[in-house]
């Protein structure tokens, strides 16, 4: 059977060849250290998980749910935005539930935009990013996310022709994959260029719990306008390791709130009762578990910058999220450093192209393995000389 043109221009999983390429070296009996993958390690505080246990033995929950959600999980969307960033979120209107930021992500392009139209994506970006213009047949252009800029994007090195046609634009702060961090004064600029040409803004703040040096990730909202112009995503997936459970909520503009509402009202029942009410309960209870985790991950991150400076690799300290963005050493491309390190010292990471064309010259680590492991990795990485022969060519 032949398939619609649209899904056969589906962009092709990059990171499936390296989950099989780690599954074989696993078959094989090898003891890989994954650090390739995104997937929160721990499993969600207990608290939550009772919540839903009571919920999903309550017969009510068993039911269809309201088509747009309950309003017990939006009036918690609404406490949590107050309560950590000070934004007023109106529940009844200025929500949206979602099945994960993922299906909110696929979903936008076809809300606002009409075939023929142009979005802005980052480069390097999450590489689901890619699946929404194709569903929705439109274009996209990227913005370059550069080290020199902090991986931000420099609005004023756009070409005209760029921002002239760009009717959407997605960033993602803290970031995947770079592990940058936003500042308000940022968003305050994408505001006003938003404005100037009539741009619709999706900040996806899947990260938005994880900082790091004692700096909380702002949120898109806080920016002056913000909500004149745009969304943002939130996903309880990293927050409270939820990945599995597939809730996530959009907040922001009402016009485009009500979009999303709209379609999918003709996608989906919302999402089940049980797991909304588990949601809202984790959003409204004590978030000492947040400060745990995020304790957890800064701590991985001192251990992998630590040991990787020692031996000589000269990386920089990823500011938020759970990934640490470090360079290639001279003479490997990102893939042939990526193999290099998964046949040689049975270190799995993702090669650094896999997220766009800027991503060459980088690739990512997870931080999602215990301490001991990721000085375990870099051992490994130690043993194979490579970081020894720069520094001897440094003090040459
Ligand atoms: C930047 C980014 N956005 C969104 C998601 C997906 O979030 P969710 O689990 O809510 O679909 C991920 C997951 O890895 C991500 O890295």
């Amino acid at each position: 059977m032949e398939l619609s043109y649209k899904l056969q221009k589906l962009p092709t999983q990059f990171f499936a060849s390296l989950v099989q390429k780690v599954n074989k070296a696993i078959a094989e009996g090898r003891d890989v250290i994954n650090l390739g993958q995104g997937n929160p390690d721990r499993p969600t505080p207990t608290h939550i998980v009772k919540a839903l246990q009571e919920a999903a033995a309550d017969p009510d929950t068993h039911k269809y749910s309201l088509f747009r959600g309950m309003l017990e999980l939006k009036q918690a969307v609404s406490n949590f935005y107050k309560r950590e960033y000070n934004v007023d979120i109106d529940p009844n209107e200025e929500v949206a539930i979602l099945g994960g930021a993922k299906v909110g992500l696929v979903e936008l392009p076809l809300c606002v935009l009409n075939p023929g139209d142009y979005m802005l994506l980052p480069d390097p970006g999450y590489p689901d990013y890619l699946s929404g213009p194709v569903l929705a047949d439109v274009h996209f252009d990227t913005m370059p996310l550069l080290e020199e800029n902090d991986f931000l994007p420099d609005y004023n090195t756009l070409p005209d022709e760029v921002k002239k046609r760009a009717k959407l634009m997605y960033l993602n702060y803290p970031n995947n994959p770079t592990g940058a961090t936003a500042t308000l004064e940022f968003f305050n600029k994408t505001v006003q260029f938003a404005k100037e040409h009539d741009i619709t803004v999706v900040h996806d703040f899947a990260y938005g719990a994880l900082g790091f040096d004692g700096e909380k990730p702002v949120s898109f909202l806080q920016a002056e306008g913000a909500k004149e112009v745009g969304v943002e995503f939130y996903t309880l997936s990293k927050t409270y390791n939820m990945a599995g459970w597939r809730v996530a909520f959009a907040v922001g503009n009402r016009d485009i709130i009500e979009a999303i509402n709209l379609l999918q009202d003709h996608l989906f029942c919302s999402l089940f009762p049980a797991v909304q009410q588990a949601a809202a309960y984790a959003l409204n209870s004590d978030q000492s578990c947040v400060e745990e985790l995020r304790s957890i991950y800064e701590s991985r991150r001192n251990v992998l910058v630590e040991e990787a400076r020692r031996i000589g690799w000269n990386v920089r300290a990823p500011k938020g999220s759970f990934f640490a963005w470090l360079p290639v050493p001279e003479g490997f491309t990102s893939q042939e450093f990526s193999d290099y390190l998964l046949d040689k010292a049975d270190v799995a990471v993702a090669s650094g192209n896999g997220f766009g064309e800027h991503g060459e010259g980088y690739i990512r680590v997870g931080l999602l393995v215990e301490e001991e492991r990721l000085r375990e990795a870099i051992r490994r990485i130690e043993a194979l000389g490579i970081f020894q022969k720069e520094i001897a060519k440094v003090q040459k």
